[in-house]
């Protein structure tokens, strides 16, 4: 099986004004805005589908609130994509929906839909940087965004009810590699053996399945923090960022919003081949973050957001 990606995402809300105000200021494009679906694409065509909770069609919720429905699995072309049905026959919960889609239903209760992709990949080039004796950015000033403009979905964190049957489901049905684990707890895995960092991270939380994160990629660590600043002059709030991860290396900032769980930006990950080393970790808070600003940037200042103080002594 070769998936490309995360195609689409589709979220269940309560309150599709505010959803569609946020991705407004995420800075995707706007494709469809009815009232009871929103559809809005990222620069390489890779689309959040927004829809309100209780809509009939929606797949079961795999937790309580605003949270993704479903995930949609981009196939290269329809030889890829009935290769891939031919391997989810058997699988759990197989079906072809009224829209025509194959999908299966993960060990999390999660539907996953798959199609041949509609993004087209794009090729972005960070900007590159200078260091004595290597001059990679000459007689060119480096970028300031003052706004984000996310290239694709390029990964979902999910909790996981039973760890060990996600991990067996990812990465033994559906062909997942894996590119870093910490035994037992968590898993990152890409979809191709050739590729990004992380298409799905599963974390292990028995008894409370969910959606940890949704992470949309940027050009370079100027975009995160540009689009951050720009989304925290807009009242958004930070759930933490920005920062960097060690695993993976990338750069983040996420952010609470009316979609689901933190949605995050991010940029600059590792690549990997079949020659890439899969590590194993101990889970400890250094390795989430080798540094990290924890409420965000003010917006007008930009320095660290004051810290609010809960000892309910004030600041001295
Ligand atoms: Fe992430």
């Amino acid at each position: 099986m070769s998936l490309q990606g995360i195609d689409a995402v589709v979220f269940g809300v309560a309150d599709m004004a505010e959803a569609k105000r946020f991705l407004d200021d995420w800075g995707l494009a706007p494709v469809s805005g009815a009232n009871d679906k929103l559809i809005y694409r990222t620069r390489d065509g890779a689309e959040a589908v927004v829809r309100p909770k209780d809509a009939a069609d929606l797949p079961p919720p795999i937790e309580p609130g605003n949270t993704v429905r479903e995930l949609i699995w981009g196939a290269a072309n329809q030889e890829e994509l009935d290769r891939t049905v031919n391997t989810l026959r058997d699988l759990p919960g197989f079906r072809i929906g009224s829209d025509g889609l194959p999908r299966v239903t993960d060990p999390n209760g999660l539907s996953l839909a798959f199609r041949v992709s509609r993004r087209t990949p794009i090729v972005v080039k960070p900007t590159p940087n200078n260091a004595p004796g290597t001059h990679q950015r000459v007689d060119q000033r480096s970028p300031i965004h003052d706004q984000a403009h996310p290239i694709n979905i390029g990964h979902v964190v999910v909790f996981a009810n039973d760890f060990a049957a996600m991990r067996a489901f990812y990465t033994e049905k559906l062909g997942f590699a894996i590119s870093d684990e910490y035994p037992g707890h968590g898993v990152f895995t890409r979809c191709q053996k050739v590729g990004e960092h992380h298409n799905l991270f599963i974390l292990n939380r028995p008894g409370k399945p969910g959606i940890n994160h949704v992470a949309f990629t940027v050009a370079d660590i100027h975009e995160v923090i540009g689009g951050g600043i720009a989304m925290s002059k807009k009242g958004w709030k930070t759930e933490i960022g920005p920062g960097r991860h060690p695993i993976s290396s990338a750069y983040f900032w996420y952010f609470e919003n009316p979609l689901a769980a933190p949605l995050e930006y991010y940029a600059d990950e590792d690549y990997c081949t079949e020659s890439w080393q899969p590590g194993t970790f101990e889970r400890k808070p250094e390795l989430f973050a080798e540094w990290a600003v924890a409420g965000g940037i003010d917006g007008t200042t930009r320095r660290q957001r004051p810290m609010e103080d809960k000892s309910g002594r004030g600041h001295a």
